[in-house]
């Protein structure tokens, strides 16, 4: 059986989905949660593209000692070199170094001729190789590129001292067929490949990521780089759960095994989901709602004769669980706490006090408290506490099929001072935003509204998420709440409240190096 690299780029990759942005808290705990689920390598970003990237992969190469974390680097001198400055205290520094080999990318992109590119790519490398024990190049639209230059260059960036190569599926282009062709062509035509490992790198524009993951597998890579839910560029990278479970379910055919615990597969998904406002579809394999549900009756009576009738993969296997009650109102903080513990908490005593006085207050509304209900409380303490510049008190709405929608809100300002404001609007919504845009005393413009159950029932957590534009900038914001006018309010808030937190941020560090 041969072991396959999950090199997992939900942090890069992923967070290059339109619409997404997550701070560095958030980072933080997806990178913790990665690390759970036993990814052997995690891209936490792109260093030089930012200060906040520098930051936050700086503090996940300090923080998670489990896996190996690289970060993303052009083939410019200064940028290997920030690289280096934010990975340097990483367990096993390691950068990921490209530049494009295709006709296209070369002639229009880079304005450079196949010989440059050549120069380019060895000169990074060796300067790469000279810091980082470990270093991935990658020739970006690898499938599209001319199999001899890339034989060529791939022998010249191993010599230079590249570890992996990478052979991305950059536009999400190529077929199994053929993706399978080119892993085959470079393992024959390049003398030194037996001195790297063969990665792959799959977009999903034609729906076939995965297939093509799969295929590069069967035809000589030993890592695959993949994201949670496959979220990721246009129409997404290949989804990691769905690589990691093909290759369990299937082992008997690709005779290939991962490092990972699937049953953190779901926590995982749900977080990345939660973090992001990226909702997986229902029908979405392995963590989509539906992904075990029998609907049909001869479905259902087939599985009640035997399972296997009708189920290639057993919920258990990537930790979904049944909705199930695990606490209840007259729960101790003794059992409490060891069933976050179990869920992966290891965030403060403080965050562990938010998460009881939550989870007493949900209890007083809600008969039955889920592993589901848990999590999320827990999110929301241990990544909301982060960014509270704004914080609400008390809130009030009056609505009636003939009154026009009342919102009184008190909230706590950034200066410390409390202040109550009280606005009406068309619907309750409408009136508390109008309510919160005056206490902000700043336009804000809705451009998204979305509302989720976290649970099944009527007394389940809301969820909402939320894009404003404020101060200039595009934001997602979300909250949790027990009840749907309250999490609207926080999601609206959390939305302001990380706007002013990346301001104060980038105004705080000119100088990513000194970070
Ligand atoms: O899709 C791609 O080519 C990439 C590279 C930077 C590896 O993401
Ligand atoms: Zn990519």
């Amino acid at each position: 059986m041969r072991k396959i690299n999950v090199f997992d780029t939900t942090l890069r990759d992923g967070e290059q989905s339109a619409g997404v942005n997550l701070n560095f808290q958030e980072k933080l705990e997806i990178a913790k949660q990665l690390e759970r689920l036993g990814v052997d390598i995690i891209e936490a970003g792109f260093p030089a593209s930012s200060q906040g990237d520098f930051a936050s992969v700086k503090a996940i190469a300090q923080t998670v000692k489990g896996s190996s974390i690289t970060g993303l680097s052009r083939s410019l001198e200064r940028e290997i070199e920030t690289t280096w400055e934010a990975l340097k205290e990483s367990a096993e520094p390691r950068i990921h170094v490209f530049i494009a080999t295709s006709p296209i990318h070369m002639e229009y992109k880079l304005r450079m001729t196949p010989d440059q590119v050549v120069e380019n790519a060895v000169a990074a490398v060796k300067q790469a190789a000279a810091k980082f024990p470990q270093v991935q190049w990658s020739a970006e639209d690898a499938s599209r590129s001319d199999l001899p230059f890339l034989a060529r260059i791939i022998r010249e960036v191993i010599d230079a001292g590249a570890t992996v190569i990478n052979l991305p599926d950059t536009v999400g282009y190529t077929t199994p067929y053929e993706i399978g062709q080119m892993f085959r062509y470079v393992s024959e035509h390049v003398p030194n490949i037996d001195k790297a490992i063969l990665s792959t790198h799959n977009h999903d524009d034609l729906g076939m990521a995965v297939a093509n993951s799969l295929a590069a597998i069967q035809n000589g890579a030993g890592q695959v780089e993949c994201t949670v839910n496959g979220i990721g560029e246009r129409a997404g990278n290949a989804s990691l759960e769905e690589i990691a479970v093909a290759l369990n379910i299937r082992q008997d055919h690709y005779q290939a095994k991962t490092n990972l615990t699937l049953k953190e597969i779901k926590r995982t998904s749900t977080l990345v989901s939660k973090l992001t406002g990226m909702v997986v579809p229902s029908n979405k394999a392995v963590v989509g709602a539906n992904a075990f549900a029998h609907e049909s009756g001869i479905h259902q009576d087939g599985v009640l004769k035997n399972k296997e009738t009708y189920e290639i993969i057993t919920p258990e296997l990537v930790g979904v669980s049944s909705n199930r009650m695990v606490l209840g109102k007259h729960s101790g903080r003794h059992a409490f706490k060891d069933k976050l513990v179990e869920l992966g908490f290891n965030g403060s005593d403080e965050q562990l006090q938010k998460t009881f006085v939550a989870f007493k207050d949900l209890a007083d509304k809600k008969k039955d408290i889920t592993e589901e209900d848990l999590f999320a409380l827990m999110t929301e303490a241990t990544v909301g506490s982060a960014v509270s510049h704004y914080e609400l008190e008390t809130l009030q709405v009056n609505y009636g099929t003939t009154n026009i929608p009342t919102a009184t809100i008190t909230m706590k300002l950034p200066n410390g001072e409390t202040v109550q404001e009280a606005g009406t609007g068309s619907g309750s919504v409408e009136a508390i935003y109008n309510t919160l845009e005056r206490v902000v005393d700043e336009p804000i413009l809705l451009m998204d509204y979305r509302i989720q159950s976290t649970t099944a029932g009527r007394d389940s957590l809301a969820e909402v998420y939320v894009t404003v534009q404020y101060d200039g900038t595009e934001s997602s914001g979300r909250g949790t709440a027990h009840d749907v006018l309250e999490a609207s309010a926080k999601a609206y808030i959390n939305a302001v409240n990380r706007t002013i937190s990346r301001k104060l941020f980038n105004e705080q560090r000119t100088n990513p190096l000194k970070v």
